[in-house]
């Protein structure tokens, strides 16, 4: 493949995201209540979020808010952020559910780990993040540049850390074209295939690792993929080829791309913010931190991955992971160990009120 040539909205500098504001949105007053009040009457403990429909919560006007933000996400500079969600006076259980309430608006949820869960818990949870089957978001650990195995991620915090824990993003299209321009040879290695560990979070039809390169085109658009942890972990796997040089020295260049002054943006995450990126075009990290002594006060984030209906073609070498390429499908995610009929059933009804093709 020629090195493509690929400008982008999401291809920015840091300095240009610093001074134009437009990818941060503001709920007002208004917006807030109304999506606390649409939590609030629809929260019942007992109740599993599989359960709850898209049409039964009223999220008011901030779905213009909100909508204008997962597109900008999507099809702008690839992040965005919602300041103001409610956040005093709702539980870590109300705001779970106003997440996954927003999550129903806008995407079919994808499944993001071993246990099959949904809707993620980010918080230390003693997990090691170096290890064979190490999780970064149950860790307190700084972690390297990484993608979510989804088209978007949406990222709400409810209690930030005590010190650290700060937020770090890069373009991979930015990075795309320093890389081409800096070393040619190594973009060429880029184009080909890496091999990925599942860490051990692999469905029973799927193999321990997989395949796919760091950068690759579909439509006319730049898709970028990376993981060093992943990569390092597959290494130990049988049947997985070893690095070679050129692959060494080629993610060596990414990673010290990435961290650039003028490449790499840095943010902190307040209670109430909900971040929002597109994977295919943001590589994302954070700093180790400290959490508090008081269990109410430890961090602790919501995630979710989303599969939205417009989304676009993905490159063929995606399809090994994604599972479905197919512009507008379910697709992504860990499957995991729990993928059952619940699960099934809940992708199939929310694709339906989508409109949105049955998952394959
Ligand atoms: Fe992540």
């Amino acid at each position: 493949m020629s090195l493509p040539d690929v400008d982008s909205p999401a291809a920015w500098r840091v300095s240009e995201i610093e001074n134009d504001r437009g990818w941060v949105f503001r709920l007002d007053d208004a917006e807030r209540s109304r999506l606390s009040a649409a939590a609030k009457a629809l929260y019942d403990p007992d109740r599993p979020l599989f359960d709850y429909r898209r049409d039964e919560a009223d999220l008011g006007p901030a779905v213009e808010t909100l909508a204008a933000a997962m597109k900008e996400a999507h099809f702008g500079r690839g992040i965005a952020l919602v300041k103001g969600l409610p956040r005093d006076g709702m539980g870590e259980k109300e705001f779970e559910l106003l997440n996954w309430l927003i999550g129903l608006h806008f995407g079919v949820a994808r499944p993001q780990g071993i246990k099959s869960q949904y809707i993620s818990e980010v918080r230390a949870a003693g997990h090691t993040y170096r290890a064979a089957n190490g999780r970064g978001y149950n860790s307190n650990a700084g972690l390297d540049f990484h993608t979510d195995g989804c088209d978007l991620v949406t990222l709400a915090c409810y209690n930030k850390a005590k010190a650290g824990g700060q937020s770090m993003i890069s373009s991979s299209v930015t990075a795309w074209q320093r890389l081409k321009a800096e070393r040619p040879d190594l973009a060429e290695i880029a184009l080909q295939d890496f091999h990925f560990s599942r860490n051990q979070e692999q469905a029973p039809d799927e193999a321990p690792y997989y395949p796919q390169p760091l950068y690759d085109v579909a439509d006319g658009r730049l898709f970028g993929k990376w993981n060093r942890n992943r990569v390092r972990t597959a290494q130990d796997i049988e049947g997985v080829p070893p690095l070679t040089a050129d692959q060494r020295e080629c993610t060596d260049l990414l990673d010290e791309i990435l961290r650039r002054p003028d490449v790499m943006f840095t943010m902190w995450l307040e209670p109430g913010d909900l971040q929002i990126m597109n994977n295919h075009v943001m590589l994302h990290s954070r700093t180790q931190f400290e959490d508090h002594e008081e269990q109410d006060k430890k961090r602790i984030l919501y995630r979710l991955w989303l599969a939205p209906p417009d989304s676009v073609l993905l490159p063929e070498s995606w399809g090994d992971y994604f599972r479905s390429i197919g512009p507008g499908t379910v697709r992504g995610g860990i499957r995991g160990h729990h993928h059952d009929a619940a699960c099934r059933a809940f992708e199939l009804r929310q694709a339906a009120d989508l409109g949105m093709p049955p998952p394959a």
